[in-house]
């Protein structure tokens, strides 16, 4: 579950601080990538050599190398991130994260962060107790952090009760079993455009990039889905997922999921309505002044899903219109027989193919709207597949 993933451990300054050595070598050990982030205040627990050999990586401390100028960017650190583990998480460090104070590398690092956050809180039994501590506690959880909890045993302090930093291999645990809603679920995800020969070396196509379609595979797999992505032609590196599937037309996309089971199918694609009649067998040459090419539709893939659609599975189509958004997007919900429709509407800007940012508004067959602001495609993806997950499974 861990391997490969990107892991940033966040060290704040507590005597547990020595525990953080064991956990970057397990996290090593089963084939995470981890950068190390510490507070200043950390150093004087665990040396950032310690943790760099451990990690393979150099530690990030300060928002810049005095001696060399280069900046450690806090934006980069978050969105390479799987997820964030802060461990051990001080007190002092907790109430920042809660209230918004961003005085070092860590804390910026934390507040870019789009996926999760793991924290394991360590303090002395009063200070862990202390209703502002809760607070703060209960507040990150609300915010959708999720925590460790702390254990009782002997303390620093020599005193013996609650908020000694969770036993290591619960921690691990605790992040290698956190089992997404999606666990046991096999997702089915359409994407890019398809490609319909005219010609050997023509063809018509679109400007779709693959890129929303890609997000969607990526955060189910996250979420613990065994996701198939059958993509159209696109310049975009598949994620690490069940099965990856390439296919050129809209014939060959149809053969591909209907030869597939799912239990949620997302159809992402820009698939072409039309598709050459007669391709011909060599190159077209230029030879009159007019050029006819009969086309014929092609198969409505997600139509074919909907009317299909077998109790338990739950079906979501894409909408990208020009005009008459909200009514066209419903027609299309009611005609090809889907759970949800996610509309993207050409007229935002910052919206539909090729750029990294998407705006949509979701309907669902009881007429319920949602619209979302313009997010990145990562995030649009997390709150479609958040609806879904709410519509579908609560
Ligand atoms: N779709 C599909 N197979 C097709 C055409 C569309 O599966 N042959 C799916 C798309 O993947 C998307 C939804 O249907 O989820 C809507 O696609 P869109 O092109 O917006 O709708 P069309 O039904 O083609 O309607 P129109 O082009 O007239 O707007």
């Amino acid at each position: 579950m861990l391997k490969g993933k990107n892991v940033l451990l966040g060290v704040s300054g507590s005597i547990a601080a020595y525990k953080a050595a064991t956990i970057c070598r397990e996290l090593i050990k089963q084939g995470a990538n981890v950068k190390v982030l510490m507070t200043p205040d950390s150093v004087n627990f665990i040396t950032p050599l310690t943790l760099s050999t451990l990690s393979k990586n150099p530690v990030n401390l300060e928002y810049a190398d005095a001696k060399t100028g280069s900046w450690n960017n806090h934006v980069e650190l978050a969105k390479w991130a799987d997820f964030f583990l802060l461990a051990p998480a001080t007190q002092n460090t907790l109430a920042k994260m809660a209230n918004g104070i961003c005085d070092n590398l860590l804390l910026a690092t934390y507040f870019s962060m789009e996926n999760k956050t793991y924290f394991a809180p360590a303090m002395d039994l009063d200070m862990f107790k202390h209703p502002s501590n809760q607070q703060n506690i209960q507040k990150l959880q609300s915010n959708g952090n999720v925590l460790n909890p702390a254990e009782s045993g002997e303390l620093a302090s020599g005193l013996y009760g609650e908020g000694r930093m969770a036993a290591v291999e619960n921690i691990l645990a605790a992040i290698t079993l956190a089992p997404g809603k999606l666990t046991g679920k096999k997702v089915l995800i359409t994407a890019g455009p398809t490609y319909e020969a005219i010609d050997p070396v023509r063809f018509i196509g679109n400007h779709s990039s693959g890129k929303m379609g890609y997000s969607l595979a990526e955060e189910a797999a996250n979420r613990g889905a065994e996701v198939i992505l059958i993509s159209g032609p696109t310049n975009i590196t598949p994620p690490s997922i069940s099965e990856f599937v390439r296919v050129q037309s809209a014939q060959e996309m149809f053969e591909a999921v209907r030869s597939r089971e799912a239990d949620l199918f997302i159809l992402a694609a820009a698939v072409a309505d039309y598709t050459v009649e007669n391709p011909a067998s060599e190159k077209i040459k230029k030879k009159t002044d007019t050029l006819h090419i009969d086309l014929k539709p092609t198969v409505d893939i997600l139509h074919y899903v909907g009317l299909n659609k077998q109790d338990g599975q739950f079906v979501v189509g894409f909408a990208l219109e020009t005009n008459n958004e909200e009514a066209n997007a419903i027609g299309k919900l009611e005609r090809k027989k889907c759970d949800l429709i996610v509309l993207n509407s050409l007229q935002n800007k910052g919206a539909g193919f090729g750029g990294d940012t998407n705006r949509v508004t979701i309907f669902d067959k009881d007429n319920k709207k949602t619209a979302f602001k313009l997010k990145t495609k990562k995030e649009v993806a997390q709150d479609i597949l958040d609806t879904i997950e709410k519509k579908w499974l609560d």
